[in-house]
């Protein structure tokens, strides 16, 4: 009962009932230039910034949903009839003729309506910042066929929240301009907001950007006013002005929109491409570039030369790590799909999707940070970039913005976690590359004072060490990762079991790092502050049978056996191992707990039982419905923590089961809603009637810490300053696996043999034919490395 799945080689997912239950989208970007698609053609365009630099339209929570978007209609000039090259907008019955392939970083689709056969790829150029929309017609009738083809988009045209608050005044400024030399409609906005909010504050600028929409055919005909070309009592479904003709009229205040049409005379057999662009051109280069810029990609091969470069850009980036599992379902998403959304969820930023609309936050500073784990294997420079940008949003005295929008807006909370995360994205890019000239590279503090990043991550543990209370774990402030613990402890404030896990587990991270540069003796506050907080957690956190959330109003315990609600959460069991606690007893039992208390058909729930009464010294999670969002609900992303943390107890056998349950294709898609190719943030679990749902798809942490859970925990290569430790934890079945990580520079060939059926545990390693001691393969600048890898009981 799918609505498609993936191709054989699982380089695409093939809808072929396009009536999805939710839009279906996926990312076509360059990291500057940014569009959705979904299965219908409905999605959004930007440059660069989803809220300054918003190109189209995409009208929000709309009925229907998912409109408007990259539509290519095509009109019969003999019979009239008018249809849609992808199912939507106009509808035409039936929905079978139409089918769409979502890949990397591409997306076609595919139909045949009327005689007429057609493929249009759509992508962005890996170097040039713009959206291609690649038609191929094809005469199938037998018959001569005389047609008229009209690309169209919706403009927005700058800030995208003005443009939703202040339409009527907003649309005064917008202007759309046929060139009929070049043969383009040019649309830009006389007036431009550069701040992050709604405001009535009118800055002294124009949006700085031109907008360009072409097509590498003679244009019969345009269109430049929403109103003229839909109509009254219409939508774009059915507009007007397919019927009745385009205007061919520029325009000066009003809905901007850029259609262009072209005419194509097809005898029988016969193809044609109509090939579209849109994209912007910088002001300052408008007049010195247009023309040059309007002129590339109308030449098919040129098209082919661009597209086959996306491809290779993602066969490069995809090929730093592989699998090959006895489980061919797993590895079409760890070879691709997890990372391939992990990837799109970093160079998005989180913002962006058919459920974030780009309008409403900056960059997330603890998202930004996780993201960064899953680029450093294959793409470290961007990764440094990202840490340094991260070093930009702190303090000198060590906090840092929640949220930042990267050009010095941002917004300080009192989340209790966020500057932690920065020694994350530090210590992973450093395992993975070994570039410790970062440690010495000078950044700004907001507020101007300078540092270099050791002085940063110094500041954090500063920020940590003040930011613990009366029972010596962190102050809970409004929220931790959590963000709907948030009002925990009510008046006299709260404090964070799993904060003071996680404090911990970092500043593991950074001991481990100062160790190796010989410097753990120059500060020894930093083991000092770790001991202290482990020693917490062990005196008041442990509850029988696992460990609480954390300490409320008068000390109060939640998350807690004494609790009617929210009495496990799993971040504090999962933590607890990862944390390095010391009592593998507790462990061991913390996690057993995780499993019977929380594990649902659908996955681990974030805490159990659901909150069914409000209660405002806890806060958000308690006004929550059950079931769903941080109350109860299967939150993908915690839940890959559980999956580490039992590949770390060597639980390989429950780690996989976790995993392969939470993989999203797993379920009945009629009943997920949500995108069965990449992970959603959560999925309703069995306290709500509609369990099995999936929401907000593509924009979750859970994918980075999927991919590196899968490569470096259950497949087991995993990075070190040391070199690539081998520790794989897999299901007792898997009598044999192989894996592939570049590393380093040199490129390791891994098979793994597991006679005895064991879960985790290596017996034997051999590089290149000799025997190696211990499990780290030291880094020898080799291109390639033959690994032979023997698990089995090591007592
Ligand atoms: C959302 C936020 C993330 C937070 C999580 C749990 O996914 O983006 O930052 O940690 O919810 O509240």
């Amino acid at each position: 009962m799918g609505f498609g799945r993936f191709s054989d080689d699982g380089r695409e997912y093939v809808i072929t009932d396009v009536r999805t239950p939710s839009p279906w989208i996926n990312y076509l970007e360059n990291g500057r230039y940014f569009a959705t698609i979904s299965a219908n053609g409905g999605g959004i365009s930007y440059d660069r910034s989803p809220l300054h630099g918003r190109i189209t339209r995409y009208r929000i929570n709309d009925v229907p949903p998912d409109r408007p978007g990259k539509y290519i209609y095509v009109k019969d000039r003999d019979s009239g009839e008018i249809w849609s090259l992808t199912w939507q907008p106009v509808g035409r019955e039936p929905a079978a003729d139409y089918r769409v392939a979502h890949g990397f970083g591409t997306t076609r689709a595919e139909a045949e309506v009327e005689g007429v056969r057609s493929s249009v790829v759509f992508f962005v150029p890996v170097d040039d910042d713009r959206e291609i929309w690649r038609a191929v017609l094809t005469n199938a009738s037998g018959r001569r066929r005389r047609l008229a083809v009209v690309g169209y988009v919706e403009l927005a045209l700058g800030h995208a929240l003005v443009d939703l608050i202040n339409q009527c005044d907003d649309q005064h400024f917008n202007r759309v301009r046929f060139d009929p030399e070049l043969g383009a409609l040019f649309a830009t906005k006389t007036y431009w907001v550069t701040e992050t909010r709604g405001t009535q504050h009118q800055e002294n600028k124009e949006w700085d950007r031109w907008a360009f929409f072409t097509v590498n055919r003679p244009i019969a005909a345009y269109e430049t006013v929403r109103e003229r070309f839909i109509g009254p009592f219409r939508s774009e479904s059915s507009p007007l002005g397919l019927e009745k003709g385009l205007s061919s009229e520029d325009m000066d205040c009003g809905n901007a929109v850029a259609a262009l049409e072209v005419a194509l005379d097809l005898a029988p057999g016969e193809s044609a491409d109509v090939i579209f662009s849109l994209g912007v051109i910088a002001k300052p280069e408008f007049e010195r570039t247009k023309r040059d810029v309007v002129g590339r990609f109308r030449e098919p091969a040129e098209v082919d030369a661009a597209l086959a470069r996306v491809r290779e850009g993602w066969d490069r980036f995809l090929g730093h790590t592989r699998a090959r599992t006895p489980d061919p379902g797993v590895d079409v998403f760890l070879n691709g799909w997890i990372p391939y959304q992990a990837k799109v969820a970093f160079d998005v930023g989180r913002v962006a999707s058919f459920y974030y609309w780009g309008i409403g936050r900056g960059f997330g500073y603890r998202d930004t940070a996780q993201d960064t784990i899953a680029i450093a294997i294959a793409e470290p420079s961007r990764a440094r970039e990202r840490v340094l940008l991260l070093a930009r949003q702190m303090t000198a005295d060590g906090r840092v913005y929640h949220h930042f929008y990267g050009d010095g807006q941002g917004e300080f909370t009192k989340h209790c976690d966020d500057p932690l995360w920065f020694i994350l994205a530090v210590t992973e890019y450093l395992k993975e590359t070994g570039d410790f000239a970062l440690l010495g590279e000078v950044e700004p503090y907001v507020g101007g004072e300078k540092g270099t990043i050791l002085e940063h991550l110094l500041a954090v543990v500063r920020f940590a060490a003040g930011n613990l209370g009366a029972h010596g774990l962190p102050i809970f402030g409004r929220g931790d990762w959590n963000d709907t613990l948030d009002y925990i402890g009510g008046k006299d404030g709260g404090e964070s079991v799993w904060g003071a896990m996680f404090y911990a587990a970092m500043l593991n991270r950074l001991l481990e790092l100062l160790e190796h540069r010989g410097e753990a003796g120059r500060h020894p506050g930093v083991r000092g502050l770790r001991d202290r907080l482990i020693e917490a957690v062990e005196a008041v956190a442990w509850d029988g049978a696992w460990y609480i959330r954390a300490l409320g109003e008068g000390g109060r315990r939640i998350g807690s056996k004494e609790n009617r609600y929210g009495r496990i959460f799993i971040n504090t069991q999962s933590w607890a191992v990862i944390a390095g606690l010391p009592d593998r007893g507790r462990l061991v039992r913390a996690m057993d707990s995780a499993g019977e208390l929380l594990d649902t058909p659908f996955g681990p729930k974030i805490c159990a039982p659901a909150f069914l009464e409000i209660d405002p010294t806890i806060g958000l999670i308690t006004r929550c419905v059950r079931g769903k969002k941080e109350n109860a609900a299967v939150f993908c992303h915690p839940a890959a923590w559980l999956i580490q943390a039992e590949c770390l107890l060597g639980r390989g056998e429950r780690a996989f089961a976790y995993f392969k349950k939470l993989l999203p294709d797993r379920v009945d898609p009629a009943t997920f809603v949500a995108e069965p190719y990449v992970y959603s943030q959560y999925i309703t679990s069995d306290e709500h009637p509609t369990a099995g749902r999936a929401s907000h798809s593509w924009q979750t942490g859970t994918a980075a810490w999927m991919y590196r859970v899968g490569t470096d925990h259950i497949l087991g290569l995993r990075p070190s300053y040391e070199g690539l430790v081998v520790d794989p934890a897999v299901p007792r079945s898997w009598k044999s696996f192989r894996t592939e990580r570049v590393f380093r520079g040199t490129r390791y060939l891994v098979e793994v043999e597991n006679p005895d059926g064991v879960e985790s545990g290596v017996r034997s390693i051999r590089v290149d034919g000799r025997p190696v001691d211990g499990l780290v393969l030291t880094p020898t600048g080799a291109a390639v490395c033959r690994v032979q890898v023997t698990m089995g009981r090591t007592e």
